[in-house]
């Protein structure tokens, strides 16, 4: 069944690769108009090309269609304020502006023993994965609080469903600030009478070049971005809170809910043991 859309805009941040830009790929042939956020401009100048040229558009919305890119990086509050400016600007001179969803999906990791990954590699990854989705969250829910509708879904990952991450400490414990953030907002919303609806997305692995950033090796079989995406779009119209992609994933984190944090933490850690590259 062809899913309506619901509103003009969408805002992806992580546009430039992986599940960010199949969230763009997805969404565009939804019928959405794109605002597309990375560093890195000519990969969303790439993808822009792709999409206006792919015939995957089989919606009624092909006329005047639009896609936006802006250049931001999100570890820095300037890259976050210009995105945020850039939304209130799209609301001022385009009707009708309102954006119907909001992903936040930059992100990285970075793997190692705590006490040997570079510090500001660390912080870095604080200000993309917390700080910045925060300040985007708030921003994001302000502006659908205004429309009384909308769809925001924060990429937080599996990581963020265990007591931790040995060996990938910082990275577990940013994906698990967005779980705990996402999931409060969620009940917020759900006790009023908004129609705004808020979701984390926590895959498990991911065939995309997060491993060449993290500099990691999957110890499980990445699924494909496409899966990945197809089954987040899924779970937003069903408006369901966490969504976990795999059985095995769904699995593991449900064990590990049961299971105390001391058995489950070496289990964790061997599996990112497993995964850094010598
Ligand atoms: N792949 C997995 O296995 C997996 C599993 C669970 C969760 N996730 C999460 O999924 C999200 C997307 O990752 P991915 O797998 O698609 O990896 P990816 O292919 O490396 O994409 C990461 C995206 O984040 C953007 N980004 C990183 N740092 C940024 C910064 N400082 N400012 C602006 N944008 C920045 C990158 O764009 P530029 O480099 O162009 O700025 C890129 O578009 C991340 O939040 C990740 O934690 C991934």
């Amino acid at each position: 069944m062809k899913k309506e859309r619901i509103g003009r805009w969408v805002v992806i941040t992580g546009a430039s690769s992986g599940i960010g830009a199949e969230f763009a790929r997805q969404l565009w042939a939804r019928g959405y108009d794109l605002l597309l956020v990375a560093r890195r401009m000519e990969r969303m100048e790439t993808l822009k090309k792709e999409l206006f040229g792919s015939e995957k558009d089989s919606t009624n919305h092909s006329k005047e269609r639009n896609i936006l890119t802006l250049s931001a990086d999100l570890s820095d509050i300037h890259g976050v304020d210009a995105l945020i400016r850039k939304v209130e600007e799209l609301q001022e001179e385009e009707k009708p502006s309102d954006v119907g969803v909001w992903i936040n999906c930059a992100g990285f990791g970075a793997a190692g023993p705590f006490s040997e990954i570079e510090t500001e590699r660390e912080v870095d990854m604080i200000r993309v994965n917390v700080t910045g989705l925060h300040i985007l969250t708030k921003a994001a829910l302000h502006i659908m609080e205004r429309q009384n509708y909308g769809q925001i879904l924060n990429v937080a990952s599996s990581a963020g469903l265990f007591p931790g991450g040995p060996y990938m400490a910082t990275y577990y414990a940013t994906k698990a600030y967005v779980v705990s953030l996402t999931r409060a907002i969620a009940q917020e919303l759900k006790e009023g009478t908004s129609n705004i609806y808020i979701g984390a997305l926590c895959p498990g692995p991911v065939n995309t070049e997060f491993n060449d950033v993290a500099n990691v090796k999957f110890a499980l079989t990445g699924i494909t971005p496409q899966n990945c995406v197809q089954y987040a779009l899924k779970g937003m119209d069903r408006r369901k809170t966490i969504l976990v992609p795999t059985i095995t994933l769904k699995a593991a984190t449900f064990f590990s809910k049961l299971l105390p944090a001391g058995f489950i933490l070496p289990l964790v850690g061997h599996q990112q043991k497993k995964k850094i590259t010598e």
